[in-house]
């Protein structure tokens, strides 16, 4: 593994090696053991859109493994200029030890790879959400032991977390079901990789029916960042798409609940349902740093 581009590029095996060293590193830090496998590196990050998990995280993993963030906000950097990424891509090579990015088009990223000669972290782009989603797995194998035998349900919009939600689910075995309505689906590339794994996915305009008998239920924001344009739209095409008691009473009676977070309460979710599983929510927050600080180690440490 060289890069975290998105969810398609990893193995099974690889996304279990990241987690297992995720839960490796979360029990260290809580039992103050120290690791800094990444003593004299720094990692730069670029930011083209808002952030507060993403950036954190990342701003504190990197301390705690003993090396160094550089946040670098387009609004200061020349590729907010028109810079081209493949000249970025070279120059920042010569000075840093890795790159995260959180950006607009999933090209730049796969560029910054192509031009550059050192990691690439994918931390958001309208494709996809590589790190949410292994801290969303760290968080489901925490809560369940497991993923052997459960379902996940996916309520919303077909967006990056959706995106990349599918594949990751999928590859480590959960069956996968998605509620959203026809002009909001996933990614063509997504549909097509969906393909090989026949009835072990789902997809539905009603919601009810793709939660049914869900061990986890998952949505996140009605209009993504970048969509502000269409938020009263969006408000219309998803009325209905919501995480709420009604939908709860269908799943498995110890369902567990996701939102990546920020959440419109009342929108995509009801305040009342996110309140009652605001433990695993918070926890899914907390594993971002924990599962970033495994994907660095892997990508970046010498050994
Ligand atoms: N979930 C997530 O990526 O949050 P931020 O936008 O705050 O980084
Ligand atoms: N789909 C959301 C996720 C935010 C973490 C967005 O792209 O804005």
């Amino acid at each position: 593994m060289k890069h975290l581009l998105k969810m398609l590029d990893l193995s099974t095996e690889e996304i279990i090696d990241i987690l297992d060293l995720a839960d490796q590193l979360k029990y260290e830090l809580k039992h103050g053991i120290p690791h800094p496998h990444l003593q004299g590196k720094t990692l730069g990050m670029i930011f083209q859109k808002s952030s507060t998990r993403t950036r954190v995280s990342f701003e504190t993993g990197m301390y705690q493994l003993g090396g160094q963030p550089l946040f670098l906000s387009s609004r200061d950097l020349q590729i907010g200029r028109g810079e081209p990424v493949q000249d970025t891509a070279r120059v920042l090579s010569r000075y840093l030890d890795g790159i995260m990015i959180r950006t607009f088009a999933q090209k730049e990223v796969e560029d910054l790879a192509e031009y550059g000669s050192i990691p690439i972290i994918n931390g958001l782009t309208d494709f996809c959400h590589p790190c949410q989603v292994l801290a969303d797995l760290m968080t489901i194998r925490e809560f369940k032991s497991t993923f052997d035998g459960l379902k996940v349900c996916y309520i919303g919009d077909g967006n990056n977390m959706a995106n990349s939600l599918i594949v990751g689910c999928l590859k480590v075995g959960m069956s996968f079901s998605i509620a959203c309505p026809d002009d909001y689906q996933p990614d063509p590339q997504i549909l097509e990789f969906v393909k090989e794994y026949g009835d072990k996915f789902q997809m539905t305009n009603d919601p009810m029916e793709a939660a049914k008998n869900a061990d986890v239920l998952i949505t996140d924001v009605w209009a993504s960042m970048g969509q502000e344009g269409e938020a009263e739209k969006r408000k219309i095409a998803f009325a209905g798409y919501q995480i709420n008691d009604e939908l709860m009473s269908v799943a498995n009676k110890d369902a567990m609940v996701l939102h990546c977070l920020p959440a419109h309460r009342e929108e995509e979710i009801t305040n009342k349902v996110f309140e009652a599983h605001a433990n695993e929510i918070f926890e899914e927050a907390e594993n971002r740093l924990h599962a970033q600080k495994a994907v660095m180690v892997k990508l970046m440490s010498d050994k």
